[in-house]
């Protein structure tokens, strides 16, 4: 097959893989998704859209398995709940409650059998076709204040090939991400990637540069995801592809690192999540200032504030 590069082709959509079973955090989904669970007072979910739309990405497509209908009726309109909210004359919510519709334009497609996010992606294939594309997980919330997605699309535009979001992490924590071999660049915010490794052991980690939920990717991708072999965990690992595409074995290179050095909440595991929760609250204009002044007074009550 010949392929036109796609070098110069703006990305115009969104991957969104969401089809884990979200063990960790039963019994909550048991019967609701991850992604529908809230951050304060919005699903996960709505915050990585909102992030891909804030960057222009207006298409997204949504990799879901079973259980998964919430999160379709969540952007889409309910008609029951605007109309009682239209009659008591309730705007603000009803603002709230619409908010999520016209986001973007939404695209459902079921991975099936979840055999890894290398897979989850490959499940995006059709709809994607010949572009390079953005990847946004779910467990990361990037706070819109500090772009990362905008920057990772302009050196794609320029540079081809692919690009990953980076993060410094403490080395032992490199066991729990993607790992980065790198090399500098003209740009300080800039590496090019020559290597990846999915969660090494510390010790065999050639860096401490974490891989963080946002890729943006050429296409060829696919090509070498449907060569890829279980990884980690016996699952196709999205790590292992990239890393043919790193080390030019397969086209879909180079692969440039954005490092990112903004807020980040991690959602995936319960101890994060609370994490988020009390970060992002704390961060907000109309919670904030109650929320915090509560949290002074209960660190100081329990003696947490002399532990930090
Ligand atoms: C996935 C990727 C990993 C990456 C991480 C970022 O792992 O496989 O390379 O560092 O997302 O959040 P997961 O956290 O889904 O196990």
């Amino acid at each position: 097959m010949t392929r036109t590069s796609p070098f110069h082709r703006p990305v115009t959509k969104a991957v969104l893989p969401a089809a884990g079973l979200g063990t960790r955090f039963l019994p909550a989904t048991k019967a609701t998704p991850k992604e529908m669970l809230p951050i304060v007072d919005k699903p996960a979910i709505q915050y990585v859209v909102e992030e891909a739309a804030a960057a222009g990405l207006g298409d997204m497509l949504v990799i879901t398995g079973r259980n998964k209908r919430p999160l379709e009726d969540h952007f889409d309109r309910n008609f029951e709940l605007e109309q009682a909210l239209v009659s008591k004359g309730d705007r603000e919510r009803l603002a709230k409650v619409q908010e999520s519709n016209g986001l973007a334009t939404l695209h459902y497609v079921r991975q099936g059998d979840p055999r890894g996010l290398g897979h989850a992606v490959l499940c995006a294939a059709p709809h994607v076709g010949d572009e390079p594309f953005a990847v946004l997980l779910g467990d990361d919330l990037i706070d819109p204040r500090d772009p990362l997605l905008t920057r990772m699309m302009d050196i794609q535009q320029r540079e081809g090939g692919s690009v990953v979001a980076l993060m410094e992490v403490e080395p032992s924590q490199i066991h729990l991400y993607g790992c980065a071999a790198v090399q500098s660049t003209a740009h300080p915010d800039v590496v090019r990637v020559t290597g990846l490794v999915e969660k090494p052991d510390p010790a065999d980690a050639p860096s401490n540069y974490a891989v963080i939920g946002r890729y943006v990717l050429d296409p060829a991708v696919f090509d070498v995801l449907r060569e890829t072999r279980p990884g980690r965990g016996g699952e196709i690992q999205l790590t292992d592809a990239l890393e043919r595409l790193a080390t030019g074995e397969a086209l879909g290179g180079p692969v440039h690192g954005v490092v990112f050095k903004g807020r980040r909440y991690d959602t995936g595991d319960r101890g994060d999540y609370l994490r988020a929760i009390v970060q992002l609250a704390c961060e907000r204009e109309d919670l904030g200032p109650q929320f915090r002044a509560w949290l002074g007074r209960y660190a100081a009550e329990t003696g947490l504030s002399a532990l930090a």
